[in-house]
């Protein structure tokens, strides 16, 4: 690599922190500086003569070195066979802008383990605007390329989280059985799966009744040891309890941190699962209650409608139980009551295996008039 240099430029070196270093671990910076070198050299494909800059930016304009002057960059040729291009610093956090080969920027990158994930993408998905990464400011570090080099807000996947093995479809493998469909293919995680559902909004924290498309990744699945799994202690299957009657339902719960639960209407399915310092799913529970035609029914209930839900917002008890209030209770008639055991973000609960036992409970019970003979281990409650 060679740094050019240039009499005329004498204010102008043409090696040049382009981020401020900022204070980061040791352990820290080296991905973090590829993943901004990589943002910043996709950024620079984008940038013409014609662009408009700021004063004391630097930049590479056509694979030349580029520097603002007046709002205009001007340019200065790196020597034949090199090119301009970000750098990743090494030996502190931070990238640097200098004349070299192709090879020797793609090294250095590759060298901090970042990657641009994608071989089909282009400069144009960075959103790292060029004023902010590549200006230069002692005085005052930028924070644009984010976070403490974890890649948490770099736009660009890091090569140590590439899942290789969602390469292959799963077909003709020892392990293949028949009638297997051909799984979607991805090298980059899916991260623009949405992109080709153009049709359904991203989901963005919402619950969007029309449905949409859901861009975060799953996030952490607990061991087999660390499953959820939830049984009623009351009503328990086959009760009899008194109609228009308040009641409490107690349900207890294993295998779940439970007492986390994000704001369902601005954060829905907009987080990763996440598990506690035992391995536990951090979540919560929910309850439903569907009206039944009789307790033999045997058509599918429809979701949309439920004689009751709540969600299990505590954690639970020392007897390890939730609890919720029926305040009024039912009408006569059969029921069915089941959990809805979730992560924080109230996305269902997400496990290690394929085959386990259901990590949620149900029961049948029916809601009888006053008078009748009733056998349910039913509290009943004050109504409220
Ligand atoms: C499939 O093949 C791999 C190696 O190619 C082997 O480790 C594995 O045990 C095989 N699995 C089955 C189900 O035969
Ligand atoms: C309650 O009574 C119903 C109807 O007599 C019966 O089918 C059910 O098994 C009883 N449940 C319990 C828990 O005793
Ligand atoms: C249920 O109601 C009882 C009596 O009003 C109250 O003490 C209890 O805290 C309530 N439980 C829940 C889970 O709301
Ligand atoms: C329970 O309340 C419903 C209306 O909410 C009413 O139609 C029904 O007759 C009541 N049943 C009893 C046994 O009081």
């Amino acid at each position: 690599m060679k740094f050019f240099t240039l009499a005329a430029f004498a204010f102008a070196p043409m090696f040049v922190n382009a981020i401020p270093t900022r204070r980061a671990s040791s352990s820290g910076f080296l991905l973090q500086n590829g993943v901004d070198a990589i943002n910043q050299n996709n950024q620079f494909k984008s940038l013409t003569t014609s662009s408009s800059c700021t004063a004391g930016e630097n930049a590479c304009v056509n694979n030349e070195f580029a520097q603002c002057v007046s709002g205009k960059f001007v340019l200065t040729a790196c020597s034949s066979s090199l090119i301009c291009a970000a750098l990743p610093l090494v030996n502190s956090a931070g990238t640097s802008i200098a004349c070299t080969t192709q090879s020797d920027v793609d090294s250095r990158i590759a060298a901090t383990g970042a990657t641009s994930g994608s071989s089909g993408t282009t400069g144009s998905t960075t959103s790292v605007s060029t004023s902010t990464a590549t200006s230069v400011s002692a005085a005052s570090p930028t924070s644009t390329s984010g976070s403490s080099g974890n890649g948490q807000s770099s736009l660009t996947l890091l090569s140590s989280v590439i899942a290789k093995g969602f390469a292959q479809n799963g077909q003709g493998l020892n392990t293949s059985e028949s009638g297997e469909v051909a799984s979607l293919t991805s090298t980059n995680n899916f991260i623009n799966f949405c992109a080709t559902v153009p049709d359904q909004p991203l989901t963005n924290g919402q619950q969007i009744k029309g449905g949409s498309c859901n861009p975060a990744t799953m996030g952490s699945i607990p061991s087999t040891a660390n499953m959820p799994s939830a049984k009623f202690v009351s009503p328990v299957n086959m009760d009899t309890i008194p109609a228009n009657t308040s009641f409490t339902v107690s349900l207890a719960i294993s295998g779940i941190s439970t007492g986390f639960f994000t704001n369902a209407d601005s954060n829905y399915f907009a987080a990763p699962q996440q598990l506690d310092s035992n391995g536990q799913i951090k979540g919560h529970s929910h309850i439903v209650i569907e009206a039944l035609s009789s307790i033999q029914q045997t058509t599918p209930t429809n979701p949309t409608k439920f004689a009751f839900f709540l969600g299990l917002n505590s954690k639970a008890d020392s007897k390890g139980q939730l609890y919720a209030n029926v305040t009024g209770g039912l009408p006569e008639g059969a029921y069915k009551m089941s959990t809805i055991n979730t992560a924080m973000n109230h996305q269902p609960a997400l496990v290690a295996v394929a085959q386990h036992g259901s990590l949620d409970d149900a029961v049948y019970f029916t809601v009888v008039a006053s008078g009748t003979k009733t056998n349910g281990t039913t509290k009943a409650v004050a109504s409220s």
